[in-house]
């Protein structure tokens, strides 16, 4: 058992970036499908179109896409979305729709663990937080009996690890929406956290990644940059002067720092 492992926190000016720079991936690479099929289609000799088809258009310029490609009215498309859940009918504002969450808890959980996931998952909801649960025991209806098992979002598939389910079910377009995202390991007692003042301190060091430092008496201890320092508020790189695997001020690496 450790007090916290790994945290991530991506920062929204970062994820933002990151969707901006896949979405222009993405129509740079079907522009050049267009053009391949373009230069396809004249190697056929599919039968050229008629100069009055050739003129109209032309006289409709960009207006005139293919059947079934005309945009979508206005209002209907967005570039992002988010993890809330909508009422199947009635209006999203009926009393019952919580405030939107601003970040979002993503976290593995085994049934063996119920107690301890439990209680942070419990955490986070009270903090306004969208949860998402990646169950890779396969065990999904013993959760049941919780009282937050209806309002986060499970995932499950077979001993599939936690960067397993981050990569395809966090996706850019998803996660773009929050401020902050954690993603935790289950076996974290989060008896001392306080979500919303975490928040506040890695908004004020503009941190873009980072964790909340393990308590090293109660702790298993895997990368010594991950203990907390009596001293200081936030950490950016660890120092051993003797020994092996030193670290000075101008490490820039892991273990280090980063
Ligand atoms: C998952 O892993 C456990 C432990 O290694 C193994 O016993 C079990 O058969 C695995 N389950 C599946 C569906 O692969
Ligand atoms: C970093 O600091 C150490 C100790 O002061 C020094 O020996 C080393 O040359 C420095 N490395 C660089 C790249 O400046």
């Amino acid at each position: 058992m450790k007090i916290f492992d790994f945290v991530y926190l991506i920062s929204d000016t970062k994820s933002r970036r990151n969707v901006g720079s896949l979405i222009v991936m993405a129509s740079l690479f079907f522009g050049f499908y267009l053009l391949g099929t373009a230069f396809f289609a004249n190697d056929l000799k599919i039968p050229q179109r008629s100069k009055m088809e050739l003129k109209d258009a032309s006289n409709c310029k960009n207006r005139c896409q293919p059947p079934g490609s005309q945009a979508l009215p206005e209002g209907i498309l967005a570039k992002t979305s988010d993890l809330d859940m909508r009422p199947l009918w009635g209006w999203f504002d009926d009393g019952t729709h919580l405030k939107p969450s601003v970040s979002l808890l993503a976290i593995p959980a085994g049934i063996k663990q119920k107690d301890l996931v439990n209680k942070i998952v419990t955490k986070f909801l009270e903090n306004d937080f969208a949860v998402m649960v990646f169950h890779y025991d396969g065990v999904v209806d013993q959760w049941d009996d919780l009282q937050w098992a209806n309002r986060v979002i499970h995932v499950s598939a077979v001993n599939q690890t936690k960067w397993w389910f981050a990569k395809r079910f966090l996706h850019p377009d998803i996660v773009a929406e929050y401020d902050y995202v954690f993603l935790w390991d289950e076996d974290l007692d989060i008896e001392n956290f306080d979500p919303g003042r975490y928040i506040s301190i890695v908004k004020e060091e503009e941190l873009d990644i980072s964790q909340p430092a393990l308590d090293p008496r109660k702790s298993e201890i895997h990368h010594q940059i991950t203990v907390r320092r009596g001293n200081s508020r936030v950490h950016r790189n660890y120092l051993k002067l003797r020994g092996s695997g030193r670290c000075y001020d101008n490490s820039t690496g892991p273990p280090c720092s980063g």
